[in-house]
């Protein structure tokens, strides 16, 4: 019996509920194979099985195949204007008590940059930041908060200062910065969202979705949104049909409700 690409993602996904059909195909393909090709391994099939008896490794097919690059102030144009325009607007319209959304974090990056850029208008012991991802081994990681040099390239001098501790070759986040952040497993494609917020930052994520998948959760975010949130994307991404959905553009990489 041969075991296609279409076998082994309905494989993956009675292991691991994670439905790879949704991300783009080519792309996911080309990773998975290059992975099983650095493994010597011989098909598919073979895979599988060493997937299902050896957790480590699956855990390790998970967060190769979720892709977590990330960075603090990831495109720092666009951070200017999330500071400079977007938090203000934000803080005028509904006050201190804004609810954020940092989707698919990652390492913990992202989270922790909005909570950066939030304390420059409120104190900290007022900021929460709900941040979430699919993987739990990346959660644990974004717990911990600990960042090579090139992770904080972008955190302005002042907050690199306040909030980071050199440790080795590494950098820690402060305690009163992670204390801001709530970390939840969640699936983008299968999981419930949050509701009423004022601002949902989801970057990077859904260039590996389908165009299908994609504007799905677009909408999903749309209802997430309280009337007038803002939803923050990718600078190489896009909301083609955003009109339809029923946003605003405020900005190329920044919409509203
Ligand atoms: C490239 S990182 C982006 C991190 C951060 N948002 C940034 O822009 O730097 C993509 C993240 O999406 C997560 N991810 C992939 N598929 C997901 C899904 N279906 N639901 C939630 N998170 C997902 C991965 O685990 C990974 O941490």
């Amino acid at each position: 019996m041969t075991y296609d690409y279409q076998y082994f993602i309905k494989e993956i996904f009675k292991l691991t509920t994670i439905d790879l059909s949704s991300y783009k195909e080519a792309q996911m393909k080309r990773r998975i194979d290059a992975l099983i090709t650095k493994h010597n391994i011989k098909g598919y099939d073979n895979y599988i099985n060493i997937l299902k008896k050896d957790k480590d490794e699956l855990n390790y097919f998970i967060e190769y195949t979720t892709i977590n690059v990330s960075e603090f102030y990831r495109n720092t144009d666009q951070w200017k204007i999330l500071t400079d325009t977007m938090l203000p607007d934000l803080y005028n319209k509904f006050g201190s008590n804004l609810k954020v959304w940092s989707a698919a974090c990652s390492t913990g990056d992202e989270p922790y940059s909005l909570v950066m850029a939030m304390s420059g208008f409120q104190p900290l012991s007022k900021i929460k930041v709900t941040a979430t991802d699919i993987s739990n081994e990346i959660i644990d990681k974004a717990k911990i908060g600990l960042y090579g040099s090139k992770s904080i390239v972008g955190v302005p001098d002042q907050y690199k200062m306040k909030y980071f501790k050199q440790n080795g070759n590494f950098y820690q986040v402060a305690d009163e910065i992670k204390r801001c952040v709530d970390f939840k497993k969640q699936d983008l494609l299968r999981d419930p969202y949050l509701t009423g917020c004022h601002l949902i930052v989801c970057r990077n994520v859904l260039i590996y979705f389908t165009e299908e998948a994609k504007s799905e959760i677009f909408r999903k975010f749309y209802n997430s949104l309280a009337p007038g949130g803002v939803l923050f994307i990718g600078s190489t991404e896009q909301i083609i049909d955003y009109k339809e959905i029923g946003f605003k553009r405020l900005d190329s990489f920044f919409y509203a409700k």
